[in-house]
């Protein structure tokens, strides 16, 4: 990996990480809620846009990346945005020159897997795909080699605060023997500290969490809390 920017993004993609989503943060303090976790060690935070068509809710763009983005590396940190949108491929480009390191889009929103994963690659960025619980892991394989993040949707997407459903722990098996052992497995929707020692057996690296973190009255907290359930395993 030639770009040293991208080789340190995904190195910390292949750790064992909770990743703090601000869907769930309070927006009127967004920078200092992100400062918040930062500062009790998250490396990885993820934001979370949707488009109103591939999701029915409407959520935010590039703009609150770049608002975000120094802070993010000043702490040594990257910014994964989740694209909850159709065509991602028209978009990537614009959250990559806002600051985000890392992008995941949906395998169900682009006839074109393939030429969006190499459009990142060009612009430097890591990237990532996500399936739905509807889709079944083989549907990676054909992209596996092209990524650093597989993201299985562990809620249906759209909305925070959704209950796990417990039999994505089955596809998480079937997901890493897809990717190997090289790809980031990532683990998004009702993650807590009880669901993502789960995901870690089953296979799972990174564990998205939105509510159980800034849903809590300390995020600073409910991040190590979830933190310490990982690594005790
Ligand atoms: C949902 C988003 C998630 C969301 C998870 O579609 O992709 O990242 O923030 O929220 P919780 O952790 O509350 O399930
Ligand atoms: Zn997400």
């Amino acid at each position: 990996m030639s770009d040293p920017a991208r080789a340190s993004s995904s190195e910390l993609l292949m750790g064992v990480r909770v990743v703090p989503s601000i869907l769930s943060a309070d927006f009127g303090r967004l920078r200092e809620q992100v400062g918040e976790v930062l500062e009790a060690g998250a490396r990885i935070i993820h934001v979370d846009v949707m488009d109103g068509h591939f999701v029915p809710p409407i959520t935010i763009g590039p703009l609150i990346v770049e608002a975000l983005a120094e802070r993010v590396r000043e702490a040594g940190a990257m910014l994964e945005v989740h694209l909850m949108i159709e065509r991602p491929e028209r978009h990537v480009g614009e959250f990559v020159k806002a600051g985000a390191q890392s992008v995941t889009f949906h395998a169900e929103a682009t006839p074109n897997v393939a030429y969006t994963a190499n459009l990142l690659h060009d612009l430097g960025a890591c990237v990532g795909v996500a399936i739905n619980p509807a889709t079944p892991a083989p549907a990676l394989i054909d992209i596996a080699h092209e990524l650093d993040v597989a993201l299985c949707m562990t809620v249906n997407p759209g909305w925070g605060g959704q209950p796990f459903i417990s039999h994505s722990l089955e596809k998480l098996g079937p997901m890493r023997a897809t990717v190997g052992e090289a790809v980031a497995v990532e683990v998004d929707g009702g993650i807590d500290v009880s669901t993502a020692p789960q995901c870690l057996r089953a296979g799972a690296n990174l564990f998205v969490a939105g509510s159980a973190i800034f849903g809590s009255a300390d995020p600073a907290e409910a991040y190590l809390a979830i933190a310490r359930s990982v690594d005790a395993e």
